[in-house]
C-alpha cells in the first residue's frame, strides 16, 4: 500500500491538508473545548482559520474573537511579547523553545530530549489587535523544509492549539523569565531582563539615591514611616518570633500601608527615600497605566504584574511595591465597570497571599490623593495609614533648605513666609524658576557663576503664585 505517498503531490499541499485536519480536530475535541472554556480560552471562538501555501512557505492565520472570554489569549500574546525567550515542556522529554528574533517575529524550535531538532518555525506578525482588543489574529509561517517533512506541520499545529501549551505558557512564564535571565550561555540576543519585563507591564524598578536627608521637614511623618512600616518589614522574622512568644494567635499582619494627602507633598519621594536608605528595592506601579493600556484585559494583567513583582522579590530580596493612584480603581459599590471590580479582586487576592506570609520579602504601599474614593474592602487591607499634610511653615523652611542651601536662616524664613499654602513640589518649581532667571541674567552679562540671592527667590515665588492664581481663575471661569 502506498499510504499518503502521493508522489504527484506537492509536499506543502500534504502539509496544508494535515494542518487543516489538526485544526478542525482541535475545534471539535470536546475535552479540549471544555478545558478551554474553563480557562477562558474559547477554542470555538476562532472566527477564521486560513491555511495557505505561499511559495516555499505554509502560512496559517487565525482570527480569534476575544471580546468575551478569551482574554487569556491576549495576555498570552502580551506575555510572549514581554518575555521574548523561553521554553516549555509540552510533552515529556521534549522542549519547545521560543525566542524573539526582532521585527515582531519569533523563532520556534521543538526538540526531543536528546536535543535533536524535530522541527523549527517562524511566527511572524504574530499578533494584531484592534484598540479594544476584541479580536486578535495570529499568523504563523512554516518553512517548506520543515512543513514538507511528513507529519511535522500537523504535529506542530495540534501542539500549539493544545491547552497544555497555553496552560504551560501562562503558568511558567514568570519563572522562565528568571531562568532565562540566569541562563546566559546560549545567548541568542533579544533577551529581556526582569526589569525590562516589569517595564513592559507598566512597572518601574527605581534605582537612584534619593535619601531621607533630601526630604525637608515632615519629621513626624518620617519617623512614623520608619517605625510603623519599614522596621516591621525589615525585621519581619524577629516580629514573627516575638509573636510566637507573646500571642495566642500569631498571624502575620504586615501587609501594607497607604499614604494619602494632597498632590506634591512628597508621598512618592518619602517611600523611595526610605526604601533606598534601608536597602530595600522599590518598584513603582501606576494603576492608570495598567488601565489606559490594557483596558479589557486589566485584571489579568494586574495578576501577571503582581506575579512578576513576587518573582522579583523572591529573587532580589526585600521589595516595596508602590501602587500609585489606587483611587482610580474606584469603588465596587459605585457604578464602575466590571473590569474594575475584577482588578480590585485580583489585588485583594494577592494582598491576602502576601499577608499569609507567602512572600515576606514583599510589601505594598498604596498611594492616593482621595482616600474616601477607595473601595472599603481594599482600604481595610492597608492597616497603616499615613497622612501627608500640606507643609506647615517649619516644613517649608526645611524644604527650602534643601533647594536653596546658600540662603541664611533669616532669608529662608522670609522665603517660607512667601510660600504659604504651597507644597514641596511647588517650592522645588520656584527654586528652578529662580535659578533659570538668574542664569539668564548672569549669562547675558557674562558674569561669573554665583547662587541666586533671596530677592531672586522672592521674585520667583511671586511669579509662581500669580501664574498659579491666573491658571486657577482661568479654569474656574471655564467651568462656571
Ligand atoms: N518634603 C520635601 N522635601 C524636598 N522635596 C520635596 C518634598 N516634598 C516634595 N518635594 C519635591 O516635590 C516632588 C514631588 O513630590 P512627590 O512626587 O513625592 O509628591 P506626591 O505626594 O507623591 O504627589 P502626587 O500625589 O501628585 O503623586 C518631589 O520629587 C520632590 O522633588
Ligand atoms: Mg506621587
Amino acid at each position: 500500500m502506498d499510504s499518503g505517498k502521493d508522489y504527484g503531490l506537492d509536499p506543502l499541499y500534504v502539509a496544508k491538508k494535515d494542518v487543516e485536519e489538526a485544526i478542525s480536530a482541535t475545534r471539535s475535541d470536546e475535552k479540549l473545548t471544555s478545558l478551554g472554556k474553563r480557562k477562558g480560552l474559547r477554542l470555538d471562538n476562532i472566527l477564521e482559520n486560513k491555511v495557505e501555501i505561499d511559495g516555499d512557505y505554509l502560512r496559517v492565520s487565525s482570527k480569534y474573537d476575544t471580546s468575551d472570554y478569551s482574554r487569556d489569549i491576549v495576555s498570552l500574546v502580551r506575555a510572549m511579547e514581554s518575555v521574548r525567550q523561553f521554553s516549555i515542556t509540552p510533552y515529556p522529554n521534549s522542549k519547545l523553545e521560543i525566542s524573539y528574533s526582532g521585527d515582531e517575529a519569533y523563532n520556534l524550535r521543538f526538540s526531543d530530549s536528546k536535543s535533536n531538532r524535530l522541527f523549527s518555525m517562524h511566527i511572524s506578525k504574530y499578533s494584531q489587535y484592534s484598540g479594544n482588543m476584541d479580536k486578535i489574529s495570529l499568523y504563523t509561517t512554516m518553512e517548506k523544509e520543515f512543513a514538507s517533512r511528513p507529519g511535522y506541520a500537523k504535529e506542530f499545529y495540534s501542539l500549539i492549539s493544545k491547552e497544555v501549551v497555553m496552560d504551560g505558557l501562562e503558568k511558567t512564564y514568570a519563572n522562565l523569565v528568571v531562568e532565562n535571565e540566569e541562563d546566559d550561555d546560549d545567548d541568542e540576543g533579544g533577551e529581556h531582563t526582569l526589569e525590562e519585563i516589569l517595564e513592559n507591564f507598566g512597572l518601574t524598578v527605581y534605582s537612584g539615591n534619593t535619601s531621607i536627608n533630601n526630604i525637608g521637614g515632615y519629621h513626624d511623618v518620617k519617623s512614623r514611616v520608619e517605625r510603623e512600616i519599614f522596621t516591621p518589614f525589615i525585621h519581619g522574622d524577629m516580629i514573627k518570633e516575638l509573636r510566637e512568644l507573646t500571642r495566642l494567635d500569631k498571624k502575620n499582619d504586615t501587609s501594607g500601608a497607604i499614604f494619602y494627602g494632597p498632590p506634591g507633598t512628597g508621598k512618592t519621594m518619602m517611600a523611595r527615600a526610605i526604601a533606598h536608605d534601608n536597602d530595600v528595592n522599590f518598584i513603582y506601579m501606576s494603576i492608570s497605566k495598567i488601565y489606559s493600556h490594557w483596558y479589557g484585559a486589566s485584571s489579568k494583567r494586574m495578576e501577571m504584574a503582581l506575579d512578576l513583582v513576587n518573582t522579583y522579590a523572591k529573587k532580589n530580596g526585600k521589595t516595596v511595591l508602590f501602587i500609585d493612584e489606587i483611587d482610580s480603581l474606584g469603588n465596587r459599590q459605585s457604578n464602575y465597570s466590571g473590569e474594575s471590580n475584577k482588578v480590585i479582586n485580583s489585588l485583594l487576592t494577592r494582598l491576602s497571599g502576601v499577608k499569609s506570609a507567602e512572600n515576606s520579602d514583599l510589601m505594598f504601599i498604596a498611594c492616593t490623593n482621595l482616600l474616601d474614593q477607595i473601595d472599603q474592602a481594599l482600604l481595610s487591607r492597608f492597616k497603616t495609614r499615613i497622612y501627608f499634610r500640606a507643609p506647615n511653615k517649619d516644613d517649608r523652611r526645611s524644604i527650602i533648605a534643601t533647594y536653596a542651601k546658600t540662603l541664611n536662616s533669616e532669608e529662608m524664613e522670609r522665603f517660607a513666609a512667601k510660600t504659604e499654602g504651597l507644597t514641596g513640589r511647588d517650592i522645588e518649581a520656584i527654586a528652578s524658576i529662580a535659578e533659570e532667571n538668574h542664569i539668564f541674567d548672569i549669562a547675558g552679562a557674562k558674569m561669573p557663576l554665583t547662587a541666586p540671592d533671596i530677592s531672586d527667590y522672592i521674585k520667583a515665588a511671586e511669579l509662581f503664585t500669580s501664574s498659579a492664581k491666573e491658571a486657577n481663575a482661568k479654569s474656574s471661569g471655564l467651568y462656571s
